[in-house]
């Protein structure tokens, strides 16, 4: 049984591996309208069961287009409209939504649940972001910035502000492409430090600066996100504290020439990046939304045992 929980569930050459997948399979598309199912229709019969206890637009839409391109269907679990929602454990949705689907996405606060989603089901689960970590943003985030001509391994990816769940995935990605990753965040709010420790196990170079210049200089890939994650508190004290990270076009220039500006979105413009930075030429957010159907058709696909 195949979850995907962490990008680390899978190694490098299976990221690897579903990135050319994914590359492959945007181009047999390229100009089709987006219902249409891709021609070998892979997971015809197949049903994506996807649980949200948090919001989404993308990953909501990404993974029911995902599944459409892929000849199967979704059906969407607002934890609101739900039993889950009314105290129904984890352990037992797993079960019933085993009996019932093919796959499970879990959105939710506690990494702890995905967890336990994953030891209840008899069918793979994927985690469509928790408190800790997002790894099938970060799958979109390296099929971006390997459409843009940069390799992953040496690349020097600069983060600015939150040391939140994408951060954490980003840094898991590192230690498995052994990129180097400058990270420029307040006191207090670093990254998951089992991550970091993991990924310089694995060959990564991961700074911590509080210096947001040194955090950028010379980066290939510039990256932030909100500066609030869903369901933290909206502190005066930390926006204070992450207003010297913000990318706006005067950090966004010790970066190099051709350095790509991501953010998984939404974005909150004027706060962690400015519009003269998302809107440049530099940003490939765009790009980054879409991929993230291109991206999670391969993570199903793996997860299915088909790469
Ligand atoms: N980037 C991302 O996961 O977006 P949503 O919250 O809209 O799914
Ligand atoms: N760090 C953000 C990502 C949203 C896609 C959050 O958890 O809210």
């Amino acid at each position: 049984m195949r979850h995907f929980l962490n990008l680390a569930d899978a190694d490098a050459d299976a990221i690897a591996a579903m990135l050319a997948d994914a590359l492959d399979r945007k181009k047999a598309r390229k100009d089709w309208p987006k219902g249409k199912v891709d021609e070998d229709s892979p997971l015809a019969d197949h049903v994506l069961a996807m649980v949200f206890e948090k919001s989404s637009t993308r990953t909501r839409v990404s993974f029911d287009m995902a599944m459409r391109q892929l000849g199967g269907s979704a059906i969407v679990l607002d934890s609101s409209n739900t039993q889950l929602g009314r105290g129904e454990t984890i352990a037992d949705t797993a079960r019933v939504l085993s009996r019932m689907a093919d796959a499970i996405m879990l959105r939710t606060d506690d990494h702890e649940k995905a967890q336990t989603m994953s030891n209840h089901a008899d069918v793979p689960v994927i985690n469509g972001l928790t408190d800790l970590s997002h790894p099938c943003q970060i799958v979109a985030d390296l099929l971006t910035i390997i459409e843009h001509g940069k390799a992953l391994p040496g690349l020097q990816i600069a983060w600015l502000g939150d040391g939140n769940n994408v951060l954490n995935s980003i840094v898991e990605a590192a230690g498995l492409f052994k990129s180097d990753v400058r990270i420029g965040v307040p006191p207090g709010y670093e990254p998951d430090q089992g991550f970091c420790d993991a990924a310089r196990s694995k060959g990564a170079t991961i700074r911590l600066t509080h210096d947001a210049v040194e955090a950028v200089q010379g980066a290939d890939v510039v990256v932030t996100d909100t500066w609030v994650s869903m369901g933290q508190a909206d502190s005066k004290a930390k926006l204070a504290a992450m207003a010297p990270y913000q990318v706006n076009e005067a950090l966004m220039a010790h970066a190099k020439d051709d350095a790509l500006f991501l953010h998984c979105l939404p974005a909150h413009r004027g706060e962690e990046v400015t519009d003269a930075v998302i809107d440049s030429k530099a940003s490939a957010v765009w790009d980054e939304a879409e991929n993230r159907i291109h991206a999670q058709k391969s993570v199903l696909r793996w997860v299915f045992g088909q790469i």
